[in-house]
């Protein structure tokens, strides 16, 4: 099993690159799917999630290729409707691929994702709203197997709660449904807008009608198209707070920096110093770093992928703060490795008190989840001496070259068998 070791304290300073969106990447890749044409990808991360998501593709039929930099997707013979549980377990995303198999074949057997870490991951709102697609499903031994007799037709549909996943499922499928389409009270995360600019680009027809509402008329038509993939933002994000938290000077580039307002918003509240240009952000982590109760919430408000990382920040504060983790159920599981590096956090349900002042020791340490282990570096980052961190499988799952990207800028931190 890989471990990191990272020998802190040091103010990091340098250039940080961000990679291509994880999350933007997923859905996109899915909807492939509904394409018989090539699809050429830009900008995918070297992660192990997208590693998840192409060889569940490759076992639906997909024939990829990587040629240099960019992905070539050709699904001119994709034919099979079945996604294992052995693939999609490892990645609750793989429940992307129903949408888009049953927009082009009206049938297919995809795993539940079950439960991870971080809470128990239903697909309800999934299948409900699919079902008004005139979808037919039944739940068999962990599958979901679905039909659409008479295929997908358009129909009016209102999420009973925010998914990004539903919203995503829904884009994909409703675009080859017959008629016309009406998502309201839709996630608006910029991974959903980058899913809909590549759907429209291989001649879908779609459009934002309100904040969050979409009007989808379904189309036959797919065309052979190029694409990028958006910057990672909630990467970026982290790279803000390794800035702040070890009082560095980064400069993080090939963002959008508008994208992520509420991140610099929120650190500028905290006390660092940030400017923005075009395409990048230059952050001056401050000594004095003030308390701030934060709510995780839908976009555009705190995102729930950078509440571990913010935890870690403000166990240095001036006082405490509070954190309320508003989107998924169990998504603290970061809390008991930190305060076994010092930290003074108690949790009542989704709520946590944390307590500032804290410097953090090193200790070894265990990864529970992809956003719970980049915490724990941070706060390695911060502690005199040798931390190490295990089970960083889930830390490759959505981080790309994390350890060149920090020793480039002076970590000392390195990967050990
Ligand atoms: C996406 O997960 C992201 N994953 C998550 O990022 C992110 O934390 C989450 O959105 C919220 O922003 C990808 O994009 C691949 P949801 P998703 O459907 O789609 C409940 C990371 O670290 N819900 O918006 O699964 C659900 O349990 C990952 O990169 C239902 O009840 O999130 C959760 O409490 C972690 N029924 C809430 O809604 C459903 O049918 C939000 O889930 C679907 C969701």
């Amino acid at each position: 099993m890989q471990k990191i070791e990272v020998f802190g304290a040091n103010k990091l300073k340098g250039q940080i690159n961000i990679s291509g969106s994880k999350n933007s990447s997923l859905p996109i890749l899915a909807a492939t799917l509904l394409s018989s044409k090539r699809v050429y990808l830009n900008n995918l991360p070297k992660v192990k999630d997208i590693e998840t998501m192409i060889n569940l593709l490759k076992s639906l039929g997909s024939k990829i290729k990587f040629d240099k930099k960019r992905l070539i997707i050709d699904n001119s013979k994709q034919n099979k409707k079945f996604a294992s549980y052995s693939l999609v377990k490892t990645m609750r995303a793989g429940i992307l691929v129903l949408g888009p198999l049953l927009a082009k074949f009206g049938n297919a057997k995809v795993s539940l994702p079950g439960g991870c870490s971080i809470g128990t991951r239903p697909v309800d709102i999934h299948l409900n709203a699919l079902s008004k697609l005139g979808v037919k499903y039944k739940i068999i031994q962990g599958y979901v197997h679905a039909t659409a007799p008479k295929g997908l037709i358009g129909s009016k549909i209102r999420f009973p709660k925010i998914s990004v996943g539903a919203t995503e499922n829904l884009i994909i499928a409703a675009s080859l449904a017959k008629g016309i389409t009406i998502l309201n009270n839709c996630a608006i995360e910029p991974e959903i807008k980058d899913l809909v600019n590549f759907l429209i680009k291989i001649g879908c027809n779609i459009k934002w009608v309100a904040k969050r509402s979409l009007k989808i008329i379904g189309v036959s038509e797919i065309n052979e198209t190029t694409y990028s993939v958006m910057f990672d933002r909630i990467e970026a994000g982290t790279y803000l707070v390794v800035a702040a938290v070890t009082e560095g000077n980064l400069n993080i580039k090939n963002v959008i920096p508008n994208i992520i307002q509420t991140e610099i918003n929120t650190l500028k509240k905290i006390g660092a110093k940030i400017t923005v240009k075009k395409n990048e952000i230059h952050i001056i982590g401050n000594r004095k770093i003030k308390n701030m109760n934060i709510k995780t919430a839908p976009y555009p408000g705190f995102p729930t992928d950078l509440q571990a990382q913010i935890m870690v920040l403000l166990c240095k504060a001036n006082k405490k703060s509070l954190i309320k983790e508003d989107i998924f159920e169990n998504r603290f599981m970061h809390v008991a490795e930190l305060n076994r590096m010092g930290a003074k956090i108690s949790t009542n349900g989704n709520k946590a008190v944390v307590e500032g002042n804290i410097n953090f020791a090193a200790a070894e340490l265990m990864a529970t989840d992809l956003r719970a282990s980049v915490s724990l570096i941070l706060a390695a980052l911060t502690a005199k001496g040798k931390s190490v961190i295990n089970r960083i499988y889930h830390l490759d799952r959505g981080y790309e070259n994390i350890e060149k990207k920090l020793k480039k800028v002076g970590a000392k931190i390195r990967r050990v068998n």
